[in-house]
């Protein structure tokens, strides 16, 4: 028979060559096309990272403009696409909505289909990054029975969808720049990750030729998992559960215990093994979010704070090399931000949407590329007959 390995979780399996992102675990590197995370969140922008991670090289400033200009004419989705959100129960999680409604998109672009044609995966890439932010806040929007906020194309892009989430037709909505870059910080700091879990998703389902958006539903649907982008929500959720310093202890405790399935939300990665880069600049993001704020006294920040003292000065936390990752500080930045929970995995697939359909276009013009077709190590009965119904 055929000669294979046997790697479930494909620890030990490269799936694909990629020119896009490198990651070192052990030093807590992460570069796009070379250039290292902290200083893309320092000097760069959102849209900038999204040319970058695209195109493979750091836009001029004319290529910058171009790109921008693209972007912000389809910002607009299909007013059809409200029908769709009106079908879902208004307590539908918003993942699940988005699901559902990227799924729909290819309906909407049957030349997206065509993706032989480079320019057509362009013009879907482009799509995709533009409709995102006006996808995602229309879900948030639906949630909460408020009207659909249409995209302001005078807007840069973090500012049109925090005034499409939390502006209201009744009154004027001013964005704090200082709350706009700590979006904008977000969305970069989640724009691309390698062959992470979605993303790999994202390219097997491609192999078989499907349309993009049906493509990047699949990986949304892969993203909201606890283990992966739903790790925000639940790490949020478990920093509320704790509620206060003094409690502490008891969690760790059942961190530990073998017995307990219960894990520390927001702690540990697959490739990670020394510290995430992008925790570092996430903390510092919501130190100066809840500065601005006034809310120093967080009690969710605090527990938060102390966890993480907890844990790093713990040897079961360091001997397996458990450190916060990118979502610990996301989340708590989301949340004085007024986002509820259930968007901050939303806020995930809009931010890694460019990630996805970066890798899906350096598939696709990959002539060598093939459909995906693991093998699997069969432990099932060996042949046997089959029994009449009246002899078992
Ligand atoms: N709390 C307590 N113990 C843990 C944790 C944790 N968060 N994570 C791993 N461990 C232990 C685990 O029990 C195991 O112990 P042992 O070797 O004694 O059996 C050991 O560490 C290795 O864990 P693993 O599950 O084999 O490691 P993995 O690489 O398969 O899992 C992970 C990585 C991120 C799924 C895992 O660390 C985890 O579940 N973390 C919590 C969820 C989370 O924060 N996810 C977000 C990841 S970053 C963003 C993203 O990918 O979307």
């Amino acid at each position: 028979g055929d000669v294979f390995t046997h790697d479930p979780g494909f620890t030990s399996t490269s799936a694909c060559e990629s020119t896009i992102t490198f990651i070192d675990g052990e030093k807590g590197e992460l570069l796009h096309r070379g250039y290292p995370i902290d200083q893309l969140a320092a000097e760069s922008h959102y849209l900038e990272v999204c040319y970058l991670l695209l195109y493979g090289e750091l836009p001029t400033s004319a290529q910058m403009a171009d790109f921008e200009n693209r972007v912000t004419r389809h910002t607009m989705l299909h007013d059809q696409m409200t029908f769709f959100y009106r079908g879902f129960r208004r307590d539908a999680h918003p993942m699940a909505i988005i699901v559902g409604v990227l799924g729909a998109m290819s309906a909407f672009y049957h030349d997206s289909t065509d993706i032989t044609d480079p320019w057509q995966r362009e013009v879907a890439s482009i799509r995709l990054i533009a409709k995102m932010p006006t996808l995602v806040a229309w879900a948030y929007k639906y949630s909460i029975g408020q009207p659909f906020v249409y995209p302001k194309n005078d807007l840069d892009y973090a500012s049109n969808f925090l005034n499409m989430c939390f502006s209201v037709p009744a009154e004027e909505y001013q964005i704090d720049p200082i709350l706009s870059r700590a979006m904008d910080r977000i969305f970069t700091l989640h724009a691309d990750h390698e062959q992470n879990a979605s993303t790999s998703t994202v390219r097997l389902a491609s192999s078989s030729g499907a349309n993009p958006f049906a493509c990047i539903a699949a990986g949304a649907a892969c993203l909201w998992g606890p283990a992966h982008g739903g790790a925000n929500q639940a790490c949020l959720e478990m920093l509320r559960e704790i509620g206060s310093v003094d409690r502490i202890p008891e969690y760790i405790a059942r961190a530990k215990d073998k017995d307990d399935p219960f894990r520390l939300m927001g702690f540990g990665h697959r490739v990670y093994k020394n510290f995430d880069p992008r925790a570092t600049v996430m903390k510092q993001s919501a130190d100066e979010v809840l500065d601005l704020l006034g809310i120093e006294d967080n009690p969710t920040l605090q527990v938060a704070k102390e966890l993480e003292a907890a844990a790093v000065a713990d040897p079961y936390f360091t001997e397996k090399k458990l450190f916060p990752n990118v979502d610990f500080y996301s989340g708590i930045i989301l949340e004085a931000m007024g986002f509820p929970t259930s968007m901050f995995t939303p806020i995930f697939a809009l931010s890694r949407t460019v990630g996805w359909i970066s890798q899906w276009h350096e598939q696709l013009s990959d002539p060598a590329h093939k459909i995906g077709r693991p093998r699997q190590l069969y432990t099932g009965a060996p042949f046997r007959d089959y029994v009449p119904v009246d002899k078992r």
